[in-house]
């Protein structure tokens, strides 16, 4: 019982509780024609996204690695006609295919997808004083601490930080692991640890993405872990 089992599940899920969804469809096959890495989180996962955006009531929501925008527009998907996103991508080819898949499917005015280095984008969004309601962490992973921190910043209490690609085939256990993005991820998870502003958890999961998982910080309304 291994991936293709996860990912013929993934599937029957899709078809049962995700059913047609040609918008979403559409972004998938322009990212494979643009020849973008197959990086975008699963449907199902993608749909959980939505679903803790508007469980949440998210009115602001920051993402840091774009690619074709398909996690963009499922939490996109999620805003009220006031609400907007911001969006960040290093990599211009993978912004110019997000910003066509954002446009066509409706949600440029709402999507802000701002091109170059995380770690530039950020300052300004403080400068902008831009407080955010969810924040999706999904770029490179060895910078995950420092996206920690900076999330950390562009929040307000009640503020949920999501992290993608947290398990890695379970090589997080692994302390002296020489990969940096399982060294950023367990890094990243002592910072958390270590945070008293906020309540996490982390969950593992499987599907046609493999062997997985996100973690997901909220920001507390004061520094009590009881008052969560
Ligand atoms: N969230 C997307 C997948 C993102 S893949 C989805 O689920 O659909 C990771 C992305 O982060 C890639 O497009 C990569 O180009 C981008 N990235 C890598 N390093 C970055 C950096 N320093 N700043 C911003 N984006 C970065
Ligand atoms: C990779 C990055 C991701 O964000 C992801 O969800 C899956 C794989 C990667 O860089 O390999
Ligand atoms: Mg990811």
């Amino acid at each position: 019982m291994g991936r293709e089992r996860w990912a013929a599940v993934d599937r029957y899920l899709g078809d049962q509780l995700l059913g047609p969804d040609a918008v979403m469809e559409a972004v998938l096959r322009e990212n494979a024609r643009a020849g973008l890495p197959a990086h975008d989180v699963s449907p199902t996962q993608g749909k959980f996204l939505f679903l803790l955006a508007k469980i949440h009531g998210a009115r602001s929501i920051l993402e840091i690695g774009t690619l074709g925008g398909y996690s963009t527009l499922w939490l996109a998907r999620s805003l009220s006609p006031s609400g907007d996103l911001v969006t960040l991508e290093s990599d211009a080819t993978h912004a110019e295919v997000a910003k066509r898949n954002i446009e066509r499917a409706g949600f440029a005015p709402r999507v802000d997808v701002r091109v170059g280095a995380a770690l530039d984008s950020l300052p300004a969004l403080a400068d902008e004083q831009r407080r955010f309601d969810l924040i999706f962490i999904d770029a490179d992973k060895p910078s995950n601490p420092v996206y920690f921190e900076w999330a950390l910043r562009l929040s307000r209490s009640g503020t949920l930080i999501v992290i993608d690609n947290v398990i890695r085939d379970g090589q997080v256990i692994e302390e002296g692991s020489p990969d940096p993005n399982v060294q950023g991820v367990r890094r990243m998870n002592a910072m958390i640890a270590a945070e008293p502003r906020v309540s996490a958890t982390a969950l593992q999961t499987v599907g046609n993405k493999g062997y997985d998982g996100f973690a997901m910080a909220l920001v507390l309304e004061d520094s009590a872990e009881g008052d969560a």
